[in-house]
C-alpha cells in the first residue's frame, strides 16, 4: 500500500532576491498508513515548514508533497494541533471543538455529538462548557486535540503540541496520547525537538537538521510498548545525537 504521506526532494525558500533564504532542500521523507512518525529538529530548523508542505499551505520551489487521503463527506483528511492550542477565547470548550467542524456540511446534531465523542477521547467532558482561560495549560493542550480528533482526520499533524508544557503534564499527555493512537489507530506526524519524546512516542524517528535542512537520518525506535529512559534507546539517543551533531559542526566549519 502507498505511504499515507510522502515528501519528494521538497525545497522551499522564503523571501525574495537578496533576502532569499533557503530553508528546506531535497527533503525526502514517507508516512506509512498506522504509523507513529516523529520529526525531530532544533528550534529554526524549519519543522513547521515542511508541515505547511505537507498540508498543501506552503508551495515547495522544488519538489512535491504527496498524500494519499480519500475526500469523505463529513471529515478533514488531515489536521493540525499547534504548539499553544489556539483556542478561540470567546467560545466554551465544546463551541472550540465545534469550530473545525463548521463547514462541514454536518446537521447540528451530528456536530454536538461528535464534539462530545471528541471531549470523551481526551477526558474534558466535564470541562465543556468553561472557557479557555478557565482551563490549565495541559487542558488546553487536550481541548486542541479534541478538536484536531473531532474532524475525524486519517492523518493527526502535531507541531511540538507539549512544548510549552510542565513535565508531569507533558508525560501525562504523552501517555494519553499513546492511548488514543492505540484506540484510534491513526497516522501520526509528531514534531519535537526532544530526542526523549520522541523515542518513547514514535516508531520511527525522523532528523531534520542543517541550513537548509536536510533529513539527516531515520532512526526504528525499539518494539512498543517502550519505557521511559528504556536501556533498549540508549544507544538510539546517541546516534540521534550524533546526527543532529554532525550538522551543526560541518555548518561551524562552513562558517
Ligand atoms: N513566513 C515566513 N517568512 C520568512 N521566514 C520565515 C517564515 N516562516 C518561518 N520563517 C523562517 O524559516 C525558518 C524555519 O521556521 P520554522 O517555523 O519552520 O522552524 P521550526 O523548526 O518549526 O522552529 P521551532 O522549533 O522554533 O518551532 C526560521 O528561520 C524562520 O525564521
Ligand atoms: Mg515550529
Amino acid at each position: 500500500m502507498a505511504p499515507i504521506a510522502q515528501l519528494r526532494g521538497v525545497a522551499l525558500a522564503y523571501g525574495e532576491g537578496a533576502g532569499r533564504t533557503r530553508i528546506l532542500e531535497n527533503c525526502d521523507l514517507s508516512i506509512e498508513r498506522g504509523e507513529f512518525v516523529a520529526l525531530l529538529g532544533p528550534s529554526g530548523v524549519g519543522k513547521s515548514t515542511l508541515l505547511r508542505v505537507l498540508m498543501g499551505l506552503a508551495p515547495p520551489s522544488a519538489g512535491e508533497a504527496l498524500v494519499d487521503i480519500p475526500d469523505r463527506p463529513g471529515r478533514r483528511r488531515m489536521a493540525l494541533v499547534f504548539q499553544d492550542a489556539k483556542l478561540l477565547p470567546w467560545r466554551r470548550v465544546a463551541g472550540n471543538v465545534a469550530f473545525g467542524l463548521e463547514g462541514l456540511g454536518l446537521a447540528r446534531r451530528e456536530i454536538e455529538a461528535r464534539v462530545a465523542a471528541a471531549l470523551d477521547l481526551v477526558g474534558l467532558s466535564p470541562q465543556a462548557r468553561r472557557y479557555p482561560h478557565q482551563l490549565s495549560g495541559g487542558q488546553r493542550q487536550r481541548v486542541g486535540l479534541a478538536r484536531a480528533l473531532a474532524v475525524e482526520p486519517d492523518l493527526l499533524l502535531m507541531d511540538e503540541p507539549f512544548g510549552a508544557l510542565d513535565a508531569i503534564t507533558r508525560a501525562d499527555l504523552q501517555d494519553e496520547l499513546l492511548r488514543l493512537r492505540e484506540a484510534t489507530h491513526k497516522s501520526i506526524l509528531f514534531v519535537t525537538h526532544d530526542i526523549d519524546e520522541a523515542i518513547y512516542l514514535a516508531d520511527r524517528v525522523i532528523v531534520l537538521a542543517g541550513a537548509p535542512a536536510r533529513v539527516q537520518g531515520t532512526f526504528e525506535t525499539p518494539t512498543a510498548p517502550r519505557k521511559r529512559a528504556d536501556p533498549r534507546s540508549w544507544g538510539l539517543a546517541e546516534e540521534i545525537r550524533a546526527a543532529l551533531e554532525c550538522v551543526s559542526e560541518i555548518v561551524d566549519f562552513e562558517i
